[in-house]
């Protein structure tokens, strides 16, 4: 089978193209390289000894994605391709909503005219909101996002769902992930924000390689057992072991399906400082400061659905994620 992945050069679509390679996948990626390196390309092949076909195009510039379906019959599509940076999302409402929104839009006519309509697309645990219920199943109701960001998640979700239900030919899997930390094992692909990271684990990274001098702990007045937030932080790999279950899935069904994956476990931000403190030996230097506009005490998923209807479960624990970053983190930062 060939899978057509977007956004293939990116932190989590680079892990997937591993594990679909690894499982006899044939592997084509499209990138606009804006938060991603050419690169990755060689580490990915490196990793499998598998060759994959890279095209620079651009969601936005439609023409420039349709050498890609000439060349190429897709099975499906996983379209991890998009803006995430939730902080610029504020900033930069119109740009977040172009990108993902009208960029998906065109990749989803691209899709139609060529006879592909098998998607399996990125979404998060954002669009729950602040969560009715915890753990968070699927029957959770989706919330109001706090950031344009999560918006585009929310309203891909629906436009997703509503071209599947018009059209029977479609497929369409929504996966809501969770919080991905973690690298391959090799060191060879892992995640590297440019500037000052938004993300816990990225900042710690930072701070355990000395180039940021303490940690900012958001918070330790919520609602959780030390005070500080609860997320459930899943292993990078686990994800994408995840995304090629999901494509038996959408490769066999007519229909919309939705899936957590997480781990069903919520660590607090100070459980992570620990973690990562006896994993790796590094210490950690932290301060609590105020709690950041937009956060949530808690937020853990309830990965039942997708052990039951995919086969798929997470397998790493906290200190391998907390192992992995930091041997990534330790070659490439
Ligand atoms: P990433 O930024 O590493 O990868 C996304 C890739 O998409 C990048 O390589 C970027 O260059 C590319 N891209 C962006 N706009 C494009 C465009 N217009 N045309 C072509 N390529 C474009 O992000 P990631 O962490 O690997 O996330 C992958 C997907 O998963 C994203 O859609 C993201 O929103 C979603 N997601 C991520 C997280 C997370 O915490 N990392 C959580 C939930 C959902
Ligand atoms: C985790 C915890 C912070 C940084 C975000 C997006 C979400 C999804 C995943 C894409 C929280 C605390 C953080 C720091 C801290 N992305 N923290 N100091 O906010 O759960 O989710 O990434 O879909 O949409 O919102 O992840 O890593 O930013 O924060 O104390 O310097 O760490 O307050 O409790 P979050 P995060």
């Amino acid at each position: 089978m060939k899978i057509l992945v977007t956004g293939g050069t990116g932190y989590i679509g680079s892990h997937t193209c591993v594990e679909l390679l690894q499982n006899g996948y044939e592997v084509v990626v499209f990138d606009n390289l804006y938060n991603s390196k050419i690169e990755v390309v060689d580490k990915i092949e490196e990793i499998t000894g598998k060759k994959i076909a890279f095209y620079k195009a651009d969601m936005l510039d439609k023409e420039s994605m349709r050498p890609v379906f000439e060349e190429h019959n897709f099975d499906a599509v996983i379209h991890f391709a998009g803006l995430k940076a939730v902080g610029e999302s504020v900033a930069k409402p119109h740009f977040y909503y172009q990108n993902n929104i009208t960029g998906t839009l065109n990749l989803c006519e691209l899709m139609n005219e060529y006879g592909c309509k098998r998607m399996i697309f990125s979404s998060s645990a954002t669009v729950y909101g602040d969560p009715t219920q915890i753990p968070i199943t699927e029957e959770c109701p989706k919330g109001q996002c706090t950031n344009p960001y999560g918006w585009t998640k929310s309203m891909l979700e629906q436009i997703l769902t509503d071209i599947q239900k018009a059209d029977e030919e479609w497929s369409v899997v929504l996966l809501r992930y969770f919080n991905p930390i973690g690298a391959h094992e090799s060191g060879l692909l892992g995640e590297s924000p440019n500037g000052i990271p938004n993300n816990l684990m990225p900042y710690i990274m930072q701070v355990a390689v000395g180039k940021l001098p303490e940690l900012g702990v958001f918070g330790d007045d919520y609602d959780t057992p030390d005070g500080t937030g609860v997320r459930d932080y899943i292993h990078v790999v686990d994800l994408a072991r995840g995304h090629v279950n999901a494509v038996e899935k959408v490769t066999s069904t007519n229909a919309t399906n939705i899936y957590n994956l997480g781990t069903g476990n919520g660590y607090s931000v100070l459980d992570i400082v620990k973690a990562f403190e006896e994993a790796n030996g590094v210490k950690i230097p932290y301060s609590i400061k105020p709690r950041r506009a937009g956060d949530i005490a808690t937020c853990y998923a309830d990965p039942k659905k997708a052990k039951e209807e995919l086969g798929w479960e997470a397998q790493y624990d906290l200190r391998r994620m907390c192992q992995d970053s930091w041997h990534f983190a330790k070659q490439n930062f």
